[in-house]
């Protein structure tokens, strides 16, 4: 089920730590002519208003930020409305695939397939980590989300509109 460019996207976004994700939120948002929100800032009911809800944010103890888990548990079932998840990891390059992706998600999932979205995409990348003992060391994935990752978040927006 993809959808013109035409269909009203949302994209609710947490990126506190180097605003990594904030990056790819933009990235995408500018395909799909996205508004970004942080999730205080969302009342969870108006979210049926949107064709596609995108919920984006660092990925944190392997999870989306628990302000935006909060506000999926909040939101009201819907019928036909698409949503799509991503991230930035800290985790090194040979963490990264999609299993280690999506199961960064899956708490964020399982809440949103409950309330009736169908899950359209997931997207994931490695982002600038200095947390905790890190930071000693320069931190891990210094320079990313790099221009690929951009260029591959956006081609990922690209798929979802058609
Ligand atoms: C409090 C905290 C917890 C984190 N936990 C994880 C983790 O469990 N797994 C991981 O791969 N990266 C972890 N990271 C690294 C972030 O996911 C990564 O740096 C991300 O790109 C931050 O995104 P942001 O700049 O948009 O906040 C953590 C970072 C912070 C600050």
């Amino acid at each position: 089920m993809v959808q013109s460019r035409n269909a009203r996207s949302l994209i609710v976004l947490v990126s506190y730590h180097h605003r990594n994700t904030e990056k790819i939120a933009q990235a995408m948002a500018k395909v799909l002519k996205a508004e970004i929100v942080k999730p205080s800032e969302i009342d969870p009911s108006s979210l049926k208003e949107y064709d596609l809800v995108g919920f984006g944010s660092g990925v944190y103890s392997a999870q989306h930020d628990p302000s935006i888990i909060e506000l999926a548990k909040r939101i009201p079932q819907v019928q036909n409305k698409r949503a799509f998840l991503f991230t930035t990891t800290g985790a090194p390059t040979i963490a990264m695939n999609d299993e280690f992706i999506k199961s960064n998600h899956s708490k964020l999932r399982t809440i949103l397939e409950s309330k009736g979205f169908v899950i359209a995409g997931e997207f994931g990348c490695r982002g600038w980590n200095t947390n905790s003992f890190l930071k000693a060391f320069g931190g891990l994935n210094r320079g990313h989300p790099d221009q690929e990752d951009l260029a591959n978040a956006e081609k990922f927006a690209f798929s979802l509109v058609g």
